[in-house]
């Protein structure tokens, strides 16, 4: 019966604003949230207006649910999330995509903001998820620990057509492994000489709760990093959020014409199947 569950009050909320089923989800984290625009916004509400929906705090991140179509997809967007550093518990974190399965999403798309470890990246560069490397013990994860059956999290499939996308748009997209660390700081010397000598590739405060939770919930996931700044190493190294914002967003057009791409081909392949 709806409306006695959390979830149900949250979907029925949603379905009075106008949403409805949905194919795609999209996470816009920091700098990426004028990408919203690729759908055609039947409806954008706050996540603060809705019942048990964690709400963003931090700045850059709008904090809108928002409802769409593109190419004859239906599309949820969320235009910002919440981190584990605002307070939020891996649940409160999980939530949105419990709300984004009850709508019918099946492909998940994550994207970060994320320094670059790889000394081979440039600020601008996005990269692909192939795999991540996440500190954080099974207990604070419950549920949300990743099965080792489950590796890779990141669809091959996505992330080759994201690939073949970009080559034919003639804009590279790297490839690589992303680890996930609690934030809010940015991290010292040596956890990012640790960090690169786990291999990892670029580094963000986001994004692997979302997709363990996606993965849980058998969505097909793919996370895409926005490189806003590179770790050299050097001391005295430091980074401006305004910068991390900045960066981001002059790769926001590109992402846009990648996504909007990605949307299409994908929705047709499983249409047709
Ligand atoms: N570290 C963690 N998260 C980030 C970074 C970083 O250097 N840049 C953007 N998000």
């Amino acid at each position: 019966m709806s409306g006695h569950d959390p979830l149900s009050e949250t979907t029925d909320f949603l379905r009075s604003q106008g949403f409805s089923t949905a194919r795609f989800g999209v996470i816009l984290g920091t700098g990426f949230g004028t990408c919203a625009q690729i759908v055609d916004q039947k409806s954008v509400v706050p996540y603060r207006s809705i019942p048990h929906f964690p709400a963003s705090t931090v700045k850059g991140h709008e904090g809108n649910l928002v409802y769409g179509g593109r190419d004859g997809a239906s599309v949820i967007v969320m235009q910002g999330r919440v981190h584990l550093y605002e307070g939020y518990d891996i649940r409160q974190i999980a939530y949105p995509l419990e709300v984004m399965h009850r709508f019918g999403v099946e492909v998940l798309i994550v994207t970060n903001a994320a320094g670059g470890l790889n000394p081979r990246y440039e600020a601008g560069d996005l990269m692909a998820v192939r795999h991540h490397i996440h500190p954080i013990g099974r207990r604070q994860m419950g549920d949300l620990t990743a099965d080792p059956d489950d590796d890779p999290c990141y669809d091959d499939a996505l992330r080759a057509s994201l690939l073949e996308i970009s080559i034919q748009r003639k804009r590279s997209v790297q490839q690589g492994i992303l680890a996930w660390m609690p934030g809010p700081s940015f991290e010292t010397r040596a956890e990012i000489s640790l960090l690169k000598s786990l291999g990892a590739d670029a580094v963000t405060m986001s994004t692997v709760p979302e997709v363990l939770a996606g993965r849980r919930l058998g969505m097909r996931t793919a996370a895409l990093s926005c490189i806003s700044n590179v770790w050299t190493g050097r001391k005295g190294e430091t980074v401006d959020t305004e910068d991390v914002a900045s960066t981001v967003e002059s790769s926001a057009g590109h992402f846009s014409d990648l996504l909007v791409r990605l949307i299409r081909k994908v929705h047709r392949e499983t249409s047709d199947s």
